[in-house]
């Protein structure tokens, strides 16, 4: 046997051993695609989210109304799936529907999520269900939403009762899907529900989700053995400085939206089963803070650079920050109209996640957002994450070759060349 070349090197506080990468991902490996009840499956009127939507001058551009309408249309978008080489499905379940009112449980509501869960596994797909993405019921929000210290409480219950009632065959549980988003728009910039715009208020809201998930995972523990993390919004942090001079400052600046955004959620997740890395894009930081992507970037339809390396920056930091807890890559994915950019920038993230796996990650699947077009928050319906297109008049879904190219990696768990 050739000796390994050793190109070991220690990053924060973890020795990595590299290892020549390989184009094929470790045994059992999964590969999914990631939906949120919101965006996906229509008429959820009774959160904050549409509240919000129907209000004037908020900057939202336009209602979720039907969107997909895959409330109703799940059986066929789960077999989909299914047929396209996938093998788990990440969703969440909508608290505004299981529990409208304080204390008061809808069976029929449970019954459609247990129905979600028995279609997943009737076509051989892993059901990864998140308990929360961004939407918090009115009643909730009314007693002061995640400023309110007994959200925690209500969310524990909340969780418990849905675990018990739908848990049997749920494959691994997210808790809270990207708090740090919901903490940061909602309550320091005032873009997602409640509108707040306060460091104090973001402070609080930061505080009171990790305390959710905490709770919330021993409530599900206490009911169920599957898996469970939490997922976070991660971006790649990098400095950009004409003068050296500016590192400190640049540097100092970077280090607090990591500790805004970032830290107290991945100190929360040490002793979780996984966690779940959310990517996108990278920001550049220079003396005065944020720099905007410059005029001649690549961009996608977001306006985020295109970026595919900010996967793997972004697994190194949450693989050293949690002392190693095994990641799952629980959403990746570019907004773009160019179906071949697409392939481009999966094809360039996943490049990232072989280097990390070589150079010994724990890395146990990759999940791209999301399954189909769908209801963008703020930016409505414009930009296209699909690797199905919608056509939410119609509601025909159509597999784009990004679909099937990603499929046809999950099949063969082997990462193929992009196509010429
Ligand atoms: C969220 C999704 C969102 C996606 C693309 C993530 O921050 O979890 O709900 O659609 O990014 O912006």
């Amino acid at each position: 046997m050739l000796p390994l070349i050793d190109r070991s090197f220690t990053c924060a506080s973890v020795k990595y051993m590299s290892n020549a990468r390989s184009n094929t991902f470790p045994k059992g490996f999964t590969w999914g695609t990631a939906t949120a009840a919101h965006q996906v499956e229509g008429g959820n009127w009774n959160n904050d989210w549409w509240d919000w939507e129907h209000r004037p001058n908020t900057v939202c551009k336009e209602p979720s109304g039907d969107t997909c309408d895959h409330y109703n249309l799940f059986p066929q978008d789960i077999e989909m799936l299914a047929k396209l080489g996938f093998d788990n499905y990440r969703f969440s379940v909508e608290w505004s529907r299981i529990e409208p009112e304080d204390g008061e449980f809808s069976q029929a509501e449970l019954n459609h999520y247990r129905a979600v869960i028995d279609a997943c596994r009737a076509n051989n797909i892993t059901p990864v269900v998140t308990l929360h993405h961004f939407t918090t019921p009115r009643w909730v929000a009314a007693m002061g939403g995640w400023t309110n210290d007994s959200t925690a409480d209500l969310f524990a219950r909340f969780s418990e009762k849905a675990a018990k009632s739908i848990g049997q065959d749920v494959g691994k549980w997210c808790t809270i899907n990207e708090p740090n988003m919901v903490a940061t728009i909602g309550y320091l910039l005032g873009e997602f529900p409640p509108g707040t715009k306060s460091r104090d208020a973001r402070r609080k809201a930061n505080d009171v989700f990790c305390r959710a998930h905490e709770k919330s995972r021993d409530a599900v523990k206490s009911v169920s053995n599957a898996p469970l993390g939490i997922t976070l919004a991660m971006q790649e942090y990098t400095i950009n400085i004409e003068d050296e001079s500016h590192r400190g400052a640049a540097e100092a600046l970077r280090n607090q939206a990591w500790d805004g955004l970032e830290d107290c959620f991945l100190e929360v997740a040490k002793g979780d089963d996984y966690f779940g890395v959310q990517t996108y894009t990278r920001e550049r930081f220079d003396q005065n803070g944020r720099i905007k992507p410059g005029e001649d970037m690549r961009k996608t339809i977001m306006g985020y650079e295109f970026r595919p390396q900010a996967l793997e920056a972004c697994i190194r930091r949450a693989w050293d920050k949690t002392g190693n807890v095994p990641i799952i890559v629980t959403e990746n994915g570019i907004a773009t109209s160019d179906d071949n950019e697409r392939i481009e920038y999966v094809h360039g993230a996943l490049e990232g996640v072989l280097t990390c796996i070589a150079d010994g990650i724990d890395i146990r699947g990759y999940t791209y957002w999301s399954l189909m077009d769908n209801f963008e928050w703020t930016y409505g319906y414009g930009p296209t994450f699909g690797l199905v297109a919608c056509d939410w008049k119609t509601q025909k879904r159509t597999p784009r070759p990004s679909a099937h190219w990603l499929g046809n990696i999950a099949k063969s768990n082997t990462l193929a060349p992009r196509p010429a």
